[in-house]
């Protein structure tokens, strides 16, 4: 079996590597494409490195640009090598401009494509993601939904055949990383913090970081906490963040420490140690509840309500009487704490490589991986 995974982000490394992990497990080399959606050090060879990956087969080196610049030059540059390569499956995982033009690509030359984190939505169509995750999942023949609410997500859009519910491959990567972050990371050290001392913030979503009222909000959140902050920027934040003349705000309180976006085992031992998280990343809402740590998310909608419903996460958006509610309650109100500390994670047992791997490989040997005529 010849199957090709495709990711361009950080999120999709990471998320990735439990199943290119896999595939190695059962002898099978996958062919590795990297769009190169991110492309600094920080963003993307950081995490290449620090899993262990094997060598990329292609950097297709796409960059930054608009929705549609994005994605039309990843479609046009993974249709090439799909062509030369002809996989049986295009594996992609997410709901990234890179899935999309990897799903749209090679849907199109008929390879079957299995989307990796499949039936999620946030019921926000002006977010980029929610189109691209609807689009992905509508283009694949396999199926591999996190959680039970996903499939179901799945079958109100009558999408119903090759769907598995498998967990999320991001239970994997914690479990097979936070013990040698643990050990490797100097990073609290570095930083000057003492575990549960402070709250760990990131912010770079689109609706978040694009737009000068929302922005001006959340930092202003920020300046507000009564206890040390640790935000490792996003690219995209930092560029706003400076062209709302917000950046020096931030840089000046004494209380915020702002650093470059983080290594895997960095940031998960910040994850693991920190009193609070506070978020508007996908990955970093499961990654609380899976650590254990209360996640206040800097939205007003989440394609991940199993996190709410479990109690470990609120939804405050940039509302800043809301947020610092949470905080106060969080900080002084050590039941509240301990009960959202000790929400149970809903995506899974750390086996979803293994599991999409299996599938994928009985699929194959049946014959039934395919796009149907
Ligand atoms: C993308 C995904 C988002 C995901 C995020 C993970 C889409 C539509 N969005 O958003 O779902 O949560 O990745 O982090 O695919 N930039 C750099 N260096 C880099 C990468 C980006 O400077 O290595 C800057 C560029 O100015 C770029 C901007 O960040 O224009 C946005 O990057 P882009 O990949 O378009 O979107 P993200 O915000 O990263
Ligand atoms: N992450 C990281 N370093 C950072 C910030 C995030 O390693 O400085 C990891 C984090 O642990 C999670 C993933 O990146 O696994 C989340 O990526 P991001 O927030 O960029 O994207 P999203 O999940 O929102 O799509």
């Amino acid at each position: 079996m010849r199957p090709a995974i495709i990711f361009g982000t950080r999120p999709e490394i990471i998320k990735l590597s439990p199943v290119i992990r896999a595939f190695l497990e059962r002898d099978i080399q996958p062919i590795l494409i990297h769009t190169g959606q991110h492309y600094d050090y920080e963003m993307s060879q950081v995490f290449l490195e620090e899993l262990e990956l094997p060598e990329i087969d292609y950097h297709l080196e796409v960059g930054s640009g608009t929705q549609a610049e994005q994605t039309g030059i990843a479609m046009i540059k993974i249709e090439k090598v799909l062509m030369n390569e002809q996989p049986d499956v295009s594996i992609v995982q997410g709901d990234t401009n890179t899935v999309l033009a990897g799903a749209l690509a090679s849907v199109k030359l008929l390879i079957p494509v299995a989307h990796v984190e499949a039936g999620l939505r946030s019921h926000d169509r002006t977010m980029p993601e929610e189109i691209n995750r609807i689009l992905a999942d509508h283009a694949s023949e396999v199926l591999f939904a996190p959680t039970l609410e996903a499939k179901e997500n799945l079958e109100r859009e009558g999408i119903r055949r090759n769907v598995y519910v498998v967990g999320n491959t991001i239970v994997d990567a914690v479990l097979q990383n936070s013990e040698i972050a643990e050990k490797k990371s100097r990073i609290l050290e570095e930083l000057g913090l003492s575990p549960k001392e402070y709250i760990l913030v990131t912010a770079h979503r689109k609706e978040n970081v694009d737009n000068k009222d929302r922005l001006t909000k959340l930092v202003d959140i920020l300046l507000s906490l009564p206890i040390t902050v640790v935000y490792p920027v996003h690219p995209r934040a930092e560029e706003r963040l400076k062209e709302y003349g917000l950046w020096h705000k931030l840089k000046t309180a004494p209380h915020i420490i702002l650093t470059k976006p983080l290594g895997y085992l960095d940031f998960l031992k910040l994850e693991k140690n920190a009193r609070i998280i506070m978020t508007d990343s996908g990955g970093i809402q499961e990654e609380a509840i899976i650590l254990g740590v209360p996640c206040l998310t800097l939205r007003y909608n989440t394609e991940r309500p199993e996190t709410i419903k479990a109690g470990g996460n609120i939804l405050v958006g940039v509302e800043k009487d809301l947020a610092l509610r949470y905080v106060m309650k969080l900080l002084e109100d050590e039941k509240f704490y301990q009960r959202m500390a000790s929400a149970k994670n809903p995506f899974g047992d750390g086996r979803a490589g293994e599991r999409i791997v299996n599938i994928l490989i009985t699929l194959w040997e049946e014959g039934n991986l395919r796009v149907p005529s």
